[in-house]
């Protein structure tokens, strides 16, 4: 094995953990630092049989674990958010390593992502029902009940914060889950499984509720598990193309499935804005993790009274980043997840200004020692609407911007697009706020706010951005199903 650089007191197990033990295979994959490219690691690669083994555990414990008391899953995921935020630290560090991110940002995604236990320890004491009388006069009775063992998706641009975004409503609902995180960012929810492992322990909890199935063949490992009707549930997080394709594989066996797939939310700044709120709004939107976010502000509609003041404005902001080591504190700028990224985002741009599809307004210049996984912050301007700048997601610090002069054009342009997944809009008229509300075609739309997750609102698209809501009330209803009684 090449020698690493991630010590065993960050991450301890580098290997899968099925049904609750930790087990070692022969195949391992390497883990990568995308700011100074050294190998972090090697973890072992799950196989096939590992995930069969972890769905027969879960298969038997589900009827049980399903059964406990509510509030025992509370507990559980009450004792996890407390474990989560006193290992904060260690967690954000491991974030960087893997993924990139400025350790502010890490820091922000570790408490995100302990919202969403905190949140659904209290769901797990929420869960509906409804007792009635049909209209002919027998009772009626409706129970919800946890759906089964469920196969978690997990993506490389939140490793921590949309494990338990999906974990933490399994457990609240009663579920068992089976998580594949992503091959490039496999150490953060090993560190975490740790601690899952420790609540579970100090409840007196069985361990084989979780499995943790690290992978650089998520193929066969969806072979394995989509082909096995004891798997009841697909929750994922990724692009839309690997979403339809999974929901194709899960078909035969009729599971539930969330999808939370790609985005291209317009971002829309009316003639009344608050400009400088809005330059506020786009920083958030757009720049967090560099931009690699599904809910990343893609294309900017700027009404052209103000889009020349919006622009200037946005320049300033873009330049007062630090451009650096994430590890370093004072780092707002990190690197993208690998030069391969850097690269893709690159011939974006090119194309769009050698075709004239845009025109360069504004480029951040960045150190040149600064590795190839680096993108520089850009603001196009005079985008053409159907350029691949503005169809396709960027993922990556590229600000187009296209003006417009009447707001019921700017909705039809915002909504052509295949996907639906978050709008943003600012304005100071209640009636252009409304009119914006109506017409955008999108799961979520955020009106003077450039932040719209929240562990507490229900997140998810429609059209191509997916199904199901993660979050919110809504959130745990996508891992229970609907028993009704009828009873003379
Ligand atoms: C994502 O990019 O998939 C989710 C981002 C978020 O939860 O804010």
């Amino acid at each position: 094995m090449s020698p690493v650089s991630v010590s065993p007191d960050l991450v301890k197990n580098t290997s899968p953990l099925v049904a609750g033990v930790w087990s070692t295979t022969s195949q391992a994959f390497d883990v990568h630092n995308p700011f100074t490219g050294e190998l972090l690691t090697q973890v072992h690669s799950a196989s096939g049989l590992d995930a069969r083994d972890a769905l027969s555990a879960a298969h038997a414990i589900s009827p049980s674990w399903g059964h406990t008391a509510p509030e025992q899953r509370s507990a559980l995921l009450s004792t996890l958010h407390q474990l989560t935020l006193e290992n904060s630290e260690r967690l954000a560090r491991i974030i960087t390593l893997e993924n990139g991110k400025p350790l502010t940002e890490a820091r922000a995604e570790v408490e995100y992502a302990a919202g969403y236990l905190s949140w659904f320890a209290h769901e797990a004491l929420r869960i509906p029902g409804d007792a009635r009388r049909a209209p002919g006069g027998h009772r009626q009775l409706v129970f919800h009940e946890p759906v089964g063992p469920s196969l978690l998706i997990t993506p490389w641009n939140f490793p921590l914060a949309m494990a338990t975004r999906k974990v933490a409503p399994a457990f609240a609902a009663g579920n068992v889950v089976l998580i594949k995180p992503s091959s490039a960012t496999p150490l953060t929810i090993l560190a975490w499984a740790e601690l899952v492992i420790a609540a579970l322990d100090s409840l007196d909890l069985p361990r084989s509720i979780v499995s943790i199935l690290p992978s650089d063949n998520a193929a066969a490992l969806s072979t394995a598990l989509l082909s096995d009707a004891r798997l009841r549930k697909l929750s994922f997080t990724g692009s839309t193309s690997v979403g339809a394709k999974l929901l194709a594989q899960a078909a035969p066996i009729v599971a539930r499935t969330s999808m939370e797939l790609g985005g291209n939310a317009p971002f829309i700044v009316h003639d009344d804005a608050d400009l400088d709120a809005a330059v506020t709004g786009a920083m958030a939107a757009k720049m967090r993790a560099s931009g690699q976010t599904c809910v990343a502000a893609n294309r900017f509609y700027v009404h052209h009274e103000v889009a020349h003041e919006f622009m200037r404005k946005l320049a300033i902001a873009l330049d007062s980043l630090t451009a650096g080591d994430p590890l370093i504190e004072g780092t707002t700028l990190g690197p993208l997840i690998n030069a391969n990224e850097a690269q893709r985002i690159e011939s974006l741009v090119s194309q769009a200004l050698h075709t004239g599809d845009a025109h360069l307004f504004y480029e951040r210049s960045l150190n040149p020692n600064l590795p190839a996984s680096f993108s520089p912050p850009r603001i196009l301007s005079r985008v053409k609407h159907h350029a691949s700048i503005v169809t396709d997601e960027i993922f990556g610090p590229v600000i187009p911007v296209m003006t417009y002069t009447d707001i019921n054009e700017c909705i039809t342009q915002a909504n052509d697009t295949p996907y639906g997944l978050v709008a943003y809009a600012y304005t100071n008229s209640q009636s252009i706020a409304w009119r914006l509300v109506d017409g955008l075609e999108a799961g979520m739309v955020a009106i003077n706010r450039g932040v719209i997750s929240d562990p507490t609102a229900p997140f998810g698209g429609i059209k191509s951005s997916g199904l199901g809501r993660e979050g919110g009330h809504e959130g745990i209803m996508d891992y229970l199903t609907t028993k009704y009684v009828a009873w003379q």
